[in-house]
């Protein structure tokens, strides 16, 4: 049988190409999202395939409605929080900032964790996997609660990992981190470096996800360069000028 995954954020960006990908490949799709108008587009091309599902990961009832989701495609075997907002937002707009924080740590909690506890049900290995970002490396001052938030996810997912071994759950943890990417999230009208095309990321998400890879970096020059930042002291990481607009 073709695996089955859940697309927490398939409504645009990655989310909607990562599930129109694995619904051409025949695998059952789960898409779930706020706007509902994308995903029905997907379900009418592959509606042998694909279900979808209108959620709002803020919402209180974020956890029932992906329970529903995953009743509906008859059980899942992998789960794949694309969802997430940010902004470069160096004015620090605190409805910006608010909104970061709770659609990347609290709903975000509430997808993996439905997940999770959906797999333990199930006593079957799972997978959960997310797209984090590069930008959880270190604080940045022009997107504090975006690095901030994805710093949170990473952790969330190294903590998961370390409690699936622990209690021997066979649950797989997969943290894909790219840089820049070309998609709505991003100003349209701002220069970002080493900016990659979706079409270039596209394989080697799918690839991180197939292969249950634990961390992926997209690509290896965002590997090489965080690698740099990592090493890069405090007293000299408050010095640099992350500045992308005037
Ligand atoms: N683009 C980049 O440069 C980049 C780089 C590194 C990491 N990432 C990460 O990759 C992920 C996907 O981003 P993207 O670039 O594909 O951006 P995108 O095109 O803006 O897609 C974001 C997705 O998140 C969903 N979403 C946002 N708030 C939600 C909520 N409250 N409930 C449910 N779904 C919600 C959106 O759906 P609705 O609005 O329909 O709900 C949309 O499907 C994000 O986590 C982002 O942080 C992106």
């Amino acid at each position: 049988m073709k695996p089955r995954i859940v697309i927490i954020g398939a409504s645009s960006g990655l989310g909607l190409k990562t599930a129109m990908a694995f619904a051409a490949k025949g695998w059952t799709v789960g898409m779930a999202a706020r706007r509902l108008t994308p995903l029905q587009t997907v379900k009418n091309q592959y509606p042998q395939n694909v279900k979808i599902a209108e959620i709002d990961v803020t919402a209180d009832d974020a956890p029932a409605r992906l329970s529903r989701l995953i009743e509906a495609m008859g059980g899942m075997d992998i789960l794949l929080n694309c969802a997430g907002v940010g902004w470069y937002n160096p004015t620090l707009d605190i409805g910006k900032e608010m909104t970061t924080v709770r659609t990347n740590t609290v709903g975000f909690t509430a997808m993996v964790d439905t997940a999770f506890n959906y797999f333990v049900s199930q006593r079957k290995p799972g997978h959960i996997a997310a797209i984090t970002s590069v930008a959880g490396t270190r604080g940045i001052g022009v997107a504090a609660a975006y690095s901030a938030t994805k710093q949170f996810q990473n952790c969330y997912l190294d903590a998961l990992d370390q409690l699936s071994r622990e209690y021997n759950l066979g649950i797989s943890i997969t943290d894909i981190r790219p840089g820049f990417i070309r998609t709505p999230l991003l100003d349209a009208d701002t220069n970002y470096p080493g900016i990659m095309t979706v079409e270039h990321v596209l394989p080697m998400i799918i690839s991180a996800i197939e292969k249950k890879k634990r961390v992926a970096y997209i690509d290896f020059r965002w590997k090489l360069l965080v690698a740099g930042w990592r090493l890069i002291p405090r007293w000299l990481w408050r010095r640099l000028k992350i500045k992308l607009k005037d």
